[in-house]
């Protein structure tokens, strides 16, 4: 399939470098971008610029991985470049009755990602809106190269799984500054033994939750009657530091919605 890629930010350079590593030929993708950093990355990714979206007919696919506030511009660029164009939208907020105001000859998938898909460890949520069924599945081969895959069946859903998985990596890095923080005090300031640790921290804990037992049995497992784990988990409840963090989530979501009447 041949792609390219409209806007080459952060989660376009994260899908790039998760496909090449799954052997995706490069020469199957290009990219459209004006950031002259970004440009300079693509490129040192060996990923060619297109130097026309008039070659946009040649495309299987048009990724459009821009910020919400260039959505619409950049759909109606496209729109009246290409005929029919083929389009992959991982915009947060931006709805498919907004694009498909500019033209109805659109086909539309819309789609939220992670960045965790640069290391094959996406989670991508999909919502086919009106693409034939062929390109759909074309679509979900290729992000299986790079994650777990999530098939929904209503745009709305998009919206919360915005809020969940496509901010998710962020809010464990916060969290995590926590943890540095103290590390860094343990390993007197080495910053790779700490960030090693970490990693290790989550790698563990992604391939527990990976062996089927459910969350409150590992719980158990690491906490004991009286014990350190069972004081600090008992604080964390105190502080109620679950529901603020599902408050926190709640906002993303609804700040997700919020977007699409914005543009
Ligand atoms: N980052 C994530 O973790 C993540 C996860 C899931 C979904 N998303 C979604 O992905 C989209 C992109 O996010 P991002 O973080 O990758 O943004 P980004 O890093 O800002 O990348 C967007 C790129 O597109 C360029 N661009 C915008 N309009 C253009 C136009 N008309 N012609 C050519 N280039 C254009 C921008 O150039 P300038 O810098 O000059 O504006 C920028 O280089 C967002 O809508 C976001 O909701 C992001």
């Amino acid at each position: 399939m041949n792609i390219l890629f409209f806007g080459g930010g952060n989660i376009a350079q994260a899908i790039i470098t998760g496909l090449i590593s799954s052997d995706y030929e490069k020469e199957l993708i290009q990219f459209i971008d004006r950031n002259k950093a970004n440009k300079k990355i693509l490129k040192g990714l060996g990923i060619k610029e297109s130097n026309s979206l008039q070659v946009g007919d040649n495309f299987d696919l048009i990724i459009l991985c821009v910020k919400p506030k260039d959505a619409v511009s950049a759909v109606e660029e496209i729109s009246s470049a290409v005929k029919n164009p083929k389009i992959l939208s991982l915009v947060a907020g931006i709805t498919s009755k907004r694009y498909l105001t500019i033209s109805e000859n659109i086909r539309l998938i819309r789609g939220m990602p992670n960045t965790s898909s640069e290391f094959k460890k996406g989670i991508t949520a999909f919502c086919n809106i009106n693409a034939p069924k062929n390109l759909y599945v074309k679509v979900q081969n290729l992000f299986s190269r790079i994650g777990v895959l999530v098939d929904v069946n209503s745009e709305k859903k998009i919206d919360d799984f915005t809020g969940l998985i496509g901010s998710g990596p962020a809010y464990f890095f916060h969290l995590l500054q926590v943890y540095e923080k103290e590390l860094l005090k343990i390993t007197e300031g080495n910053d790779r033994l700490t960030k090693s640790i970490i990693s290790n921290l989550m790698i563990g804990v992604g391939t527990s939750i990976d062996s089927g037992k459910s969350l409150e049995e590992l719980i158990s497992s690491v906490a004991s009657k009286k014990g350190t784990t069972e004081a600090g988990l008992k604080s964390m409840k105190a502080n109620k530091i679950s529901s603020s963090f599902n408050k926190s989530i709640k906002v993303a979501i609804k700040r997700s919605k919020e977007i699409s009447s914005e543009f």
